[in-house]
């Protein structure tokens, strides 16, 4: 995802810079960015912003693309992104992934580079005859894996209504229509009961909240990919024994399977996922 071979493509930026910006400035030039299909997210410090535009031009031409956003903060309910253009206009792309087509808006849509080991876990995790809900399903991320590498029947919830256009033009894109159906609903709001064989929780910072709902939709025995954010002092209890404590309360069983850490969320805490099976209906 760093995008062409960085080691020829950095002095050649620096290069190219250093006859643009004052000296002082061009040892603080982004060694690293994200690339999404062809949309380029970098990270800029302050100092640099009066060159924006500049530099963000010489990343556009030498790594051929065709829109560069300047990194800001996923936010909200929606963990949405705030991503300013700085060259080029048009922030959607598609990007290719594992053999999936994620087409999306890089400038208001997550897409995670340290998620990818996730999102290929998940491409071999579930069998042909399973049902999959996915509960927090953006625009397919974790669940187009696993309807189109495992062929699992899937149903794929979105509450916000832009991820959502997203999601229903990426399940087309990857000729999934067969077996996966896409909610524009809150998670909460969804009717079936007792009918998942797996479940996934793909969200941070409030994920319990809704292990309830997860509950009621989870057959028995069903396994569920519960992600959550969790300081590294309440590790590796979290985010497991408050599942456990939750489910209890609802009269069920939890047994973790598997625990994989994502990525660093923050300074001290960690993005980690459990694989859990629940029993007790
Ligand atoms: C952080 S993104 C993660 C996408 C994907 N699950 C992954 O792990 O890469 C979480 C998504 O959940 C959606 N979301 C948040 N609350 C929701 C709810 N109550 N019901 C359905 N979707 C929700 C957000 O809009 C967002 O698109």
């Amino acid at each position: 995802m760093a995008g062409k071979n960085t080691r020829t493509i950095k002095p050649r930026i620096r290069e190219i810079l250093s006859r643009k910006l004052p000296p002082e400035l061009v040892s603080l030039l982004p060694r690293h960015w994200v690339q999404i299909g062809d949309v380029l997210i970098l990270p800029l410090r302050e100092e640099l912003l009066p060159y924006k535009h500049e530099i963000a031009e010489v990343y556009a031409r030498v790594l051929e693309v065709k829109t560069v956003l300047r990194k800001g903060w996923i936010l909200g309910e929606f963990r949405e992104p705030h991503y300013e253009i700085i060259y080029g206009s048009d922030p959607v792309t598609v990007h290719r992934e594992n053999g999936i087509f994620y087409k999306l808006d890089a400038a208001r849509i997550m897409f995670s580079p340290a998620n990818v080991k996730e999102r290929i876990r998940m491409a071999g995790i579930a069998k042909p005859d399973e049902l999959v809900v996915d509960m927090f399903a953006g625009i397919g991320h974790l669940s187009l894996p696993i309807a189109k590498h495992c062929g699992a029947k899937v149903i794929a919830i979105e509450k916000n209504p832009y991820a959502f256009k997203f999601l229903v033009e990426n399940i087309e894109l990857n000729r999934v229509q067969d077996r996966m159906t896409a909610y524009n609903i809150d998670n909460r709001d969804f009717p079936g009961e007792d009918i998942a064989d797996r479940i996934l929780m793909g969200y941070v910072i409030r994920t319990h909240e809704f292990i309830p709902k997860a509950l009621e939709i989870a057959k028995d025995e069903a396994i569920i990919h519960y992600h959550n954010t969790v300081p590294e002092k309440l590790m590796p209890e979290e985010p497991f024994r408050t599942f456990q404590n939750i489910a209890r309360e609802h009269g069920y069983g939890a047994e973790k399977l598997k625990e994989l850490v994502i990525k660093r969320y923050a300074p001290g805490v960690w993005h980690v996922v459990v694989d859990i099976r629940v029993f007790g209906k």
